[in-house]
């Protein structure tokens, strides 16, 4: 008899860990290793929420508080979502959970029986299926394409709805392709989920990051409807350069919140007491620090796809991102090709050689479910990603 539960015993484990280690093996040998594989902002946590933190253990906030989150948070969280998403939660509807990576774990968890289909846009973050697959859902895919900007229609994801979905993962803007739907887009989604019944987990954790001229728009706020079909999860990590603190919130109906929040009661009681005082901090204070990061990013983009621009003669391209900070370079031209003997079959083998030769990691497309593609992070020096750029320009002109 196997030891493990069915649950766990197909889940894969995470491919980005794995390169991720060989690139730390790399730096550790000394080597200089510029990476693209990150997915979190490299600037620090502003000094206010660092202080709010220092403050709440000086006033002894250091033991429980209550299992879904502190009040005053909830009642931040909600005017948070008021004033931002337009969307009108009241504290009950909302769980404190340890990172939005949590909330989506107990939304799976909180809505989907064995056998119930989840309908997930391709390429996807790639915990998704995972997260459902644990909680014995059925991922379906619903692949996009470059020309519609790795987008899903409201058509595609009809034609993918049987007398099993229950819910759709809908992820904008997106990781890994940093697509951002339209608000004309969003509410064409919407109308397939009112008329089918179908729930959405709305992740919304990369909302700040946009560059172009969409504006965040959550698919809850189409009609009272999508509210009670919405599952809205967010959180501080990117918006806030607190990937380290582990917070993200929920916003449910009334019945969902509840059930999750007695799941949680019993799987990790509350967040960290402390985190969530500098949480409290970080929706109320100000603003500018992270209007500064945003502004960089978008100056990296730029510059970016300033240098991809230039190498679309030897064969790279990409698809325009217009959020979070990743970019999904379009790699297929190379395969088949080789380089010191080695065919290239495929973005693991691309991303490998990358590492081993060029001395840059990445993350391989088939990761999110797109072999063709692999992902670049903007989340680094401007010096470092200009140098990285040219390092794998130079490889790639190698590869014959
Ligand atoms: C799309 C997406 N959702 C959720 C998360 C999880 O964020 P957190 O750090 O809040 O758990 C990530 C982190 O990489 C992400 O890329």
């Amino acid at each position: 008899m196997s030891k493990l539960s069915q649950r766990v015993a197909n889940i894969a484990p995470s491919m980005t860990l794995a390169m991720s280690a060989r690139a730390a093996e790399l730096k550790a040998a000394g080597e200089n290793v510029i990476s693209f594989g990150v997915g979190e902002p490299d600037f620090n946590t502003p000094a206010h929420i660092i202080q709010a933190a220092k403050d709440a253990l000086d006033k002894g906030y250091t033991k429980y508080v209550a299992a879904s989150g502190l009040p005053a948070l909830k009642k931040a969280v909600c005017k948070k979502f008021k004033d931002d998403n337009n969307l009108e939660y009241q504290p009950s509807q909302i769980v404190i959970s340890n990172g939005a990576k949590h909330s989506i774990f107990n939304a799976v968890f909180a809505t989907i029986d064995p056998g119930d289909e989840v309908i997930i846009p391709s390429p996807y973050w790639l915990t998704y299926p995972e997260v459902v697959k644990c909680c014995g859902g059925v991922p379906v895919y619903v692949t996009t394409t470059r020309e519609s900007g790795f987008k899903m229609s409201a058509e595609q994801f009809e034609a993918a709805i049987t007398p099993k979905t229950k819910m759709l993962i809908f992820n904008t803007p997106g990781n890994p392709t940093g697509a951002v739907y339209s608000e004309e887009e969003i509410r064409a989604i919407a109308a397939v989920c009112e008329k089918h019944d179908i729930l959405v987990l709305a992740d919304e954790i990369y909302e700040k990051l946009i560059y172009g001229g969409e504006k965040h728009f959550s698919i809850a706020s189409v009609s009272p409807k999508m509210m009670d079909l919405t599952i809205t999860v967010n959180g501080v990590s990117k918006s806030y350069a607190m990937t380290g603190w582990r917070l993200g919130y929920l916003g449910a109906s009334p019945e969902i919140a509840k059930a999750i929040g007695s799941f949680q009661s019993h799987a990790t009681s509350n967040v960290n007491t402390m985190t969530q005082y500098a949480t409290l901090a970080a929706l109320e204070g100000p603003i500018k620090p992270m209007e500064e990061m945003v502004k960089a990013f978008a100056a990296r983009r730029n510059k970016m796809m300033e240098i991809l621009d230039g190498l679309k003669d030897i064969g790279l391209d990409y698809v325009k991102p217009e959020g979070a900070f990743y970019v999904m370079l379009l790699c297929d031209k190379f395969y088949g090709k080789s380089y010191e003997g080695k065919v290239i079959r495929g973005s693991m083998d691309l991303t490998e050689m990358l590492l081993d030769h060029a001395k840059v990691a990445l993350t391989p497309g088939i990761c999110f479910g797109d072999d063709e593609c692999i992902r670049l992070s903007y989340a680094l020096s401007m010096e470092d990603m200009v140098e990285g750029l040219n390092r794998i320009a130079d490889f790639l002109r190698k590869v014959k």
